[in-house]
């Protein structure tokens, strides 16, 4: 089934220069940028994106670490999209990720940990619709 997922390159990876790194292998993965940009979260954006997690002790640490620097948010689309990327990403945990995954290879620990990606087709939409118009996506 060909479905869309939201992805972003969190401040860590955009600020160590991962971005083609991360990028190419979404691409290589057979998935296609839809849409994708570079963008500053303000501190309103980053906990209205996180709000499902307001409740959570690390919540307050979560919004600090999206907004200390630019990310770049990215719709993916292809076969199974959401589980795709979910694989390509890795456990939350980079210590508990796989092998080969962006995390495991990239990330510094489990609050900076490189890479967002939806977790379920309903989380999918409303995370696309957050930051993209219809317009935006191609
Ligand atoms: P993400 O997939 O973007 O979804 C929620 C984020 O919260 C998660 O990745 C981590 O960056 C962060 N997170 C989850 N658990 C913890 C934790 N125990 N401590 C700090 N940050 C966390």
């Amino acid at each position: 089934m060909i479905e869309q997922t939201l992805s972003i390159i969190k401040p860590d990876g955009a600020q160590r220069n991962l971005i083609g790194k991360i990028v190419s292998r979404f691409e290589e993965a057979g998935l296609r940028i839809a849409a994708m940009k570079k963008k500053q979260l303000s501190k309103q954006e980053a906990e209205g994106f996180y709000a499902v997690h307001k409740a959570r002790p690390f919540y307050g640490e979560l919004v600090q670490m999206m907004t200390g620097g630019p990310v770049v948010i990215i719709v993916l689309e292809g076969e199974n999209a959401i589980a795709r990327n979910r694989e390509l990403m890795g456990a939350t945990d980079p210590a508990k990720a796989d092998k080969g995954t962006i995390r495991k290879d990239f990330a510094k620990s489990i609050g900076e940990n490189t890479v967002h990606g939806s977790d379920s087709k309903e989380n999918a939409a409303t995370e696309i619709n957050y930051f993209f118009s219809a317009t935006e996506l191609s």
